[in-house]
């Protein structure tokens, strides 16, 4: 069955570039975001690993760890990395799951037999600290994914985690957000002091509560 948001992020052990990983042990207190590419040695692929890479500080700073997955083996996600790195000129620095036998594929209904019988889609699971899944994502082989995007995602989603605000289309870090619904009009003032606007009573905007 399809995961959904809110659901436990299903655990498993696998051999990694980064040697034997248990899911949720490996993640800790940490996000993690988990995202599947069709196949080792395909030119998108390539670029999607080394943008990830380019991203360390970035997830570190949102204490995000990445993982890679694919149905290859170890030994091809070994060497391909040497091209990684070279044509992309980064490290990669995250692991990257060996599936070759698909358990973690069909685990997290990575493959869509309409789209290909044997690769894995462009899925992005994004998982918060408590182990719940808090996105998911499925782009097309043909299209590479947009990380910064993501980054945009774990932005929303680590500020609404701690705040009673939700953010609006196209929201940029230290753009004004949402308060949300359930916040009454007379609780808004102690909540959030640096003030705030109505354009509709279902609409109450205010700056960024931890900017
Ligand atoms: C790629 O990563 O370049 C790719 C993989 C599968 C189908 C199309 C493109």
């Amino acid at each position: 069955m399809a995961i959904r948001l809110g659901d436990v992020a299903p655990d498993f052990t696998v051999d990694t570039t980064q040697g034997e990983i248990s899911f949720h042990n490996w993640l800790g207190e940490s996000w993690g975001i988990l995202f599947s590419h069709p196949a080792d040695y395909t030119p998108v692929c390539t670029t999607e690993l080394g943008a990830v890479a380019k991203l360390k500080d970035e997830f570190e700073k949102r204490n995000v760890k990445p993982i890679a997955i694919s149905v290859d083996p170890l030994a091809d996600h070994k060497e391909w990395i040497k091209d990684i790195n070279e044509t992309q000129n980064t490290n990669v620095n995250f692991p990257i799951i060996a599936d070759p036998d698909k358990k973690v594929a069909v685990l997290y209904d990575m493959i869509h037999p309409n789209a290909s019988e044997k690769a894995t889609v462009r899925s992005v699971f994004i998982i918060g600290p408590d182990k719940k899944v808090k996105l998911t994502l499925t782009y097309p082989a043909s299209t590479g994914r947009n990380f910064d995007e993501l980054l945009r995602v774990i932005d929303s989603l680590q500020l609404t985690a701690y705040h009673s605000v939700a953010t609006p289309a196209n929201w940029e870090d230290g753009d004004d957000c949402v308060i949300v619904p359930s916040v009454t009009n007379e609780e808004i003032p102690e909540k959030f002091p640096k003030g705030h606007t109505v354009i509709k009573p279902y609409l109450r905007m205010t700056p960024q509560p931890n900017k």
